[in-house]
């Protein structure tokens, strides 16, 4: 974010490209720079979008994924670059919040021009605060060839009599190409080569990127031996064996409960729950503050409740962990939540019977009923920690409170 912000500062106009990008594709590209051309724009920055507000009806591939394939696709181009802005964003993604909070980064007089489908024109009055996204900038509505114009017009006007924005019109061949073509191509195990960067197709196969979901198996950037050797120096030696430990365990009770795909995530999720449980408080609040953990008033309270959040982040850009699920595990492997994932129960249970653990009170209880029935060990770990927490005169994280509700209900 600093370099973005240090690069923008300096352009007078900059052409904001959102999507997906879910793979990237050269209709993308060459669209953006046909739009740098005519509009002599400073950069093109592409935007992947976080959870998009209006295309919610297909499970889209994980945000690094598709932030990493943006970054390859643009890095030839000086005048391109990718932010994160969205992505980083947590809930749903509202084009005005990303226009505001970049025009902050910009010069005050830049001018933006939005590059959107020419369908979304037809949607914009939908959108959220369209008045004010009117007046922030110009749109850039394009379309591939025998698109149906006079309709487009005739939507233009409308809005361009009640808003003094400027709406513009491009024709773009290339847009052809279409993600979702891509998408299913690959599925059927047809070429995709010449429609993307070489770099974005080696990354799709490298990562097995839309394929069946039940056949593939999940490729991890780093393999598991470095990310071992990564945690190794990360952790004390006694944290070290506990991880060794809860990640044997995910990995039998997934076995168990889920599919080979799920024994594996546990295996990574096992690994990396902790991997920032060790860092010196300085080296948190500095890592904290640079991932944007969002901090509440327990965490500030109890420290310890930081880590799982953190190590969610730092299991993502140090440890290069692009799945979800993976990172939820991570996530709420202490507080828990009401409603988990397989993933996310099998984490929390395993943080708790992994046979590394010295012997305390309950944990042969908690066994049993974690190869018997995972949500009544989930059950019973909550009231168990909830009952000890309370012994030491610590407040109870809400996450947990919810939590204890929903699997009393189970
Ligand atoms: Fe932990
Ligand atoms: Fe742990």
């Amino acid at each position: 974010m600093r370099s973005e912000i240090a690069s923008f500062k300096e352009c007078k106009s900059i052409a904001i490209m959102g999507g997906t990008f879910d793979p990237i594709h050269n209709g993308h590209l060459v669209t953006a720079e046909a739009v740098r051309h005519r509009f002599n724009v400073d950069k093109v920055i592409f935007i992947p979008t976080g959870r998009p507000a209006h295309k919610a009806k297909r499970q889209i591939t994980a945000n690094e994924h598709r932030y990493l394939m943006t970054v390859l696709a643009t890095m030839r181009n000086q005048n391109f670059e990718v932010s994160r802005i969205e992505i980083d964003r947590p809930g749903m993604t509202y084009t005005i919040d990303t226009i505001e909070a970049l025009k902050q980064m910009c010069r005050p007089d830049v001018r933006l021009y939005f590059i959107t489908g020419a369908d979304a024109i037809h949607q914009i009055m939908n959108w959220k605060e369209p008045e004010r996204l009117l007046s922030l900038c110009d749109f850039v509505a394009v379309t591939r060839p025998g698109y149906d114009r006079e309709r487009l017009y005739g939507d233009i006007r409308e809005i361009k009599e009640k808003f003094t924005s400027r709406i513009h019109f491009m024709e773009v061949p290339a847009l052809a190409i279409s993600s979702s073509d891509i998408r299913n191509r690959e599925k059927r195990g047809e070429p995709i080569k010449y429609l993307l960067p070489q770099a974005v197709e080696d990354y799709i196969h490298k990562f097995c990127l839309y394929q069946d979901e039940e056949k593939d198996e999940v490729k991890f950037m780093l393999d598991l031996g470095v990310m071992q050797e990564k945690l190794q120096s990360a952790l004390s030696i006694k944290r070290y064996i506990h991880t060794m430990g809860v990640a044997d365990e995910a990995e039998r009770l997934a076995e168990i409960y889920g599919t080979q795909r799920d024994k594996q995530k546990a295996r990574v999720a096992g690994l990396l729950h902790d991997c920032a449980k060790d860092f010196p408080p300085e080296m948190r609040d500095r890592f904290c503050k640079e991932y944007k953990v969002p901090m509440d008033e327990y965490m500030i309270k109890i420290p310890d409740l930081i880590h799982p959040f953190l190590g969610a982040e730092v299991a993502k850009r140090e440890y290069l962990v692009a799945d979800e699920e993976i990172l939820g595990a991570i996530r709420f492997h202490t507080t828990g939540k009401a409603n988990m994932t397989l993933l996310e129960k099998i984490i929390y249970i395993a943080d708790y019977i992994e046979p590394n653990r010295e012997s305390f009170d309950g944990i042969e209880e908690a066994r049993r009923l974690a190869y018997l029935d995972l949500n009544m060990a989930m059950k019973y770990i909550l009231e168990e920690t909830i009952k000890y927490v309370k012994t030491k005169g610590r407040e109870i994280h809400p996450l947990s409170l919810e939590a204890i509700e929903y699997y009393k209900e189970c």
